[in-house]
């Protein structure tokens, strides 16, 4: 409440990207403070624990990628409560992303556009970070391709990656969907897509023999919104083929079909992903699509508008069992995943289900066709 009638308007005059380093900046300043400033109040999970491809999540929202590319505030991110984090994307060489302005606010539509490219510090300074600062929850890191690295050597760079990321992450997310590195999405299709898995799944057999450990990396693949059924079909069966632990969806859209904002206006924006509300409806029907493709066996993450309860109640009926939140963050505030899980289980409840899990994918048919 304090953050929509005070903090929201103030931080709303500022540009977006000046907003978002000022609130993550804040967030980094002093960790142990906002950790003790915040006790356990954010923290308390009406699910108890929740196992995901071998992990254990305090509760099912997630901080999405692209908020904390370069894991600088993590800590205080996980005091607010979030079940998990994925940070990144980073990339093997650190760029600076695209010419400013790449962010812009569609407070009509509740929604972002943004052409960040991937702007981050690179994949080494981020590992180096995280091992004196890691989180109280889960960390996933989402890898991307390098700008200056040609599409034909992609996999020798998330190879790199990856490598680095190893010894600091929980799972890793494979970003081959966002619109705002030239070519990048290419990789989802069904062919390009195995060669990446196939190379990255034996480097992580080779980095888990190295290192003594039983089990592989949860690997994960992030998923654009604006692919078509039969994609969906082939990625599914390649991410079978390559034992893929999850599928995430989804990344921004370019569609800009369903705004109220003034066209003129979003024309004047220009090109770069679509984030909020207008994505919710899409997000779901991906994720509820997925589901039925494989059967309910693969873990799904859901993400794209969700702003409440019964958004996130959509999702979880669609077959998501992990959600994730960015723009959702910026219009709510910091007590949105409380008030997601609170909520959340009320609902759950009132369905007459006896856990999360049980919920999981109950109306996947149904949402798949709308
Ligand atoms: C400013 C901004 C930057 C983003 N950067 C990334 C990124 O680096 N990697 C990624 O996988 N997704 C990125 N995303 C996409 C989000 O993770 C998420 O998939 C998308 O915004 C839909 O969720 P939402 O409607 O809750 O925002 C970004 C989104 C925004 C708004």
């Amino acid at each position: 409440m304090l953050y929509r009638s005070l903090l929201r308007p103030l931080l709303f005059r500022l540009p977006p990207e000046t907003a978002h380093e000022l609130a993550l900046h804040s967030l980094s300043f002093a960790p142990n403070l906002t950790k003790t400033l915040l006790g356990d109040r954010f923290k308390r999970s009406p699910f108890g624990k929740l196992r995901r491809f071998g992990l254990t999540f305090s509760n099912p929202v997630g901080l999405a990628a692209g908020f904390d590319k370069d894991g600088v505030a993590l800590e205080s991110l996980a005091a607010l409560g979030f079940g998990f984090i994925e940070a990144g994307t980073v990339t093997y060489h650190p760029q600076p992303g695209n010419k400013r302005p790449r962010l812009f606010r569609l407070p009509q539509d509740k929604a972002l556009i943004n052409r960040a490219g991937f702007n981050n510090h690179g994949a080494a300074a981020f590992a180096q970070r995280v091992k004196r600062n890691r989180p109280d929850c889960v960390l996933g890191v989402s890898i991307g391709k390098s700008k200056v690295v040609p599409l034909a050597d992609a996999v020798d760079d998330y190879l790199k990656s990856f490598a680095v990321v190893y010894p600091v992450a929980d799972y890793v997310a494979v970003n081959v969907s966002s619109p705002n590195t030239p070519r990048l999405r290419e990789l989802q299709q069904a062919h390009q897509l195995e060669e990446l898995l196939q190379a990255l799944q034996t480097r992580n057999a080779e980095l888990a023999a190295q290192e003594g450990r039983s089990a592989l990396l949860p690997l994960l693949v992030k998923l654009s919104p604006d692919l078509g059924q039969e994609e969906f079909k082939e990625i599914v069966e390649v991410a079978q083929r390559q034992r893929l632990a999850g599928l995430i969806a989804a990344n921004t859209t370019t569609d800009r079909s369903r705004l109220q904002t003034d066209s003129r206006q979003v024309e004047a924006y220009g090109a770069g992903g679509l984030s909020g509300a207008p994505l919710k409806q899409r997000a779901t029907q991906v994720i509820a699509n997925l589901y039925n493709l494989t059967q309910g066996a693969m873990p799904l993450i859901g993400v794209g508008g969700i702003f409440t309860a019964e958004d996130a109640w959509e999702m979880i009926s669609a077959g998501a069992s992990l959600l994730q939140i960015y723009t959702g963050f910026i219009y709510e505030g910091p007590t949105i995943t409380r008030d997601i899980n609170e909520n959340l289980r009320r609902i759950i409840s009132s369905k007459g289900f006896v856990s999360l899990d049980e919920a999981v994918g109950c109306r996947a048919k149904e949402l798949a066709g709308c």
